[in-house]
């Protein structure tokens, strides 16, 4: 599936009269969901408001989906093809999407819950044009989705919509062996997240594999103005950039809360030593950052410091350190401790 406005617009339940129209439904969503959130589930009633959600979300949560996907299986290949995938509040279906397009030979069953009926609609429009070959559930009511042995679990901008009780219920309805989240990058919501994180690891018996490199406690506390959140690099469609641009949105760089947890023990170990947190201002001898990574038994935040000397020495480019963003994993070994930094070469 090619994700173009020209084909968009053959499986759109609403055909928009004119680009205008589709702005202006564009804004006011955008609105809704930065200002009166309490009215998101209004957003989600009608055919327009459901194909302004298909041009512009859909179209750029896709690719955002398969980059975090390819992130989290480079670190650690977890077995989500030997079950099926679940997507709670799938929406039109956008992480499903990703995930055949990550998984193209993937055989499990694929299930999608969303309590908007029109997302559900337009969800099977989507499936039956481009992916008539699999076999799809689709429910507004996740009581109505069978129990699944061996299943991922994904909530994909949706846990954000729904109370931590709602979460909970749904959680233990399925106890699955895999459970990924997929959530706009945000203090309250990495809050709201980081409360689920504790809960799984000392209660439900799972461990974080991404983005975590251990099971020890979060390092940022309430009070603290930072925090944990990694960015996706996405490129979009030529139709569908152009439409980001009218709307003034950069959607190729999007900061997101991407977390996954699987059932302990089940998965095999990772190699890498931290992810990037924060990339600090270069310097004319060095490039620093904040990396959250395991020290002793703990996960704690560290200034490091990568010296361009030693780079250059090592012939590693510029251009792989000017591609690091928060959210980038990194193998390293200590040089040693200076003055605030931790000096670090590239493993
Ligand atoms: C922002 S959309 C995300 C859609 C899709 N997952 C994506 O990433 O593009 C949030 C969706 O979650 C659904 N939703 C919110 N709370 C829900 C709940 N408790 N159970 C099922 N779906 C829910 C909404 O109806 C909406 O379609």
């Amino acid at each position: 599936m090619e994700i173009t406005r020209e084909n968009l617009d053959s499986i759109a339940l609403y055909p928009f009269r004119s680009e205008s129209e589709l702005m202006a439904t564009l804004q006011e969503f955008i609105r809704i969901y930065n200002f009166e959130r309490e009215r998101i589930p209004e957003l989600y009633d009608s055919e327009q408001g459901i194909s302004a959600y298909l041009y512009y979300f859909f179209a750029t949560n896709v690719p955002k989906g398969i980059e975090l996907l390819k992130r989290i299986y480079e670190r650690q290949r977890l077995s989500f093809e030997s079950g099926p995938v679940i997507d709670i509040g799938m929406g039109p279906g956008s992480f499903l999407v990703s995930w055949l397009k990550f998984f193209p030979d993937f055989s499990n069953e694929v299930i999608g819950v969303d309590t908007a009926d029109l997302m559900v609609e337009q969800a099977h429009e989507i499936f039956k044009t481009y992916f008539p070959n699999i076999k799809t559930t689709f429910k507004n009511n996740y009581r109505d989705v069978e129990r699944k042995e061996n299943a991922t679990l994904c909530f994909t901008h949706s846990f954000n919509e729904m109370s931590e009780g709602e979460f909970m219920k749904i959680l233990d309805y399925f106890k699955p062996e895999r459970l990924l989240f997929m959530e706009p990058g945000t203090h309250e919501v990495f809050h709201k997240l980081k409360a689920i994180r504790e809960k799984l690891i000392n209660d439900l018996n799972y461990q974080v594999a991404y983005p975590c490199f251990s099971q020890a406690t979060c390092p940022i506390s309430l009070d603290s103005e930072d925090w944990c959140h990694q960015y996706v690099d996405v490129r979009h469609e030529v139709s569908i950039e152009r439409l980001t641009q009218k709307l003034n949105k950069d959607r190729r760089n999007m900061p997101t809360i991407f977390h996954v947890y699987h059932k302990k023990n089940l998965e095999g170990k990772v190699d890498k030593s931290g992810i990037i947190f924060r990339i600090l201002k270069e310097t004319k001898f060095s490039y620093d950052f904040i990396v959250c990574s395991q020290i002793e038994n703990s996960n704690q935040l560290r200034q490091v410091r990568l010296l361009k000397k030693q780079l250059k020495a090592r012939g590693v480019s510029k251009k792989v350190i000017k591609s690091f963003i928060p959210g980038t994993d990194i193998k390293f070994k200590i040089v040693e401790e200076k003055n605030a930094f931790t000096i670090i070469e590239l493993n």
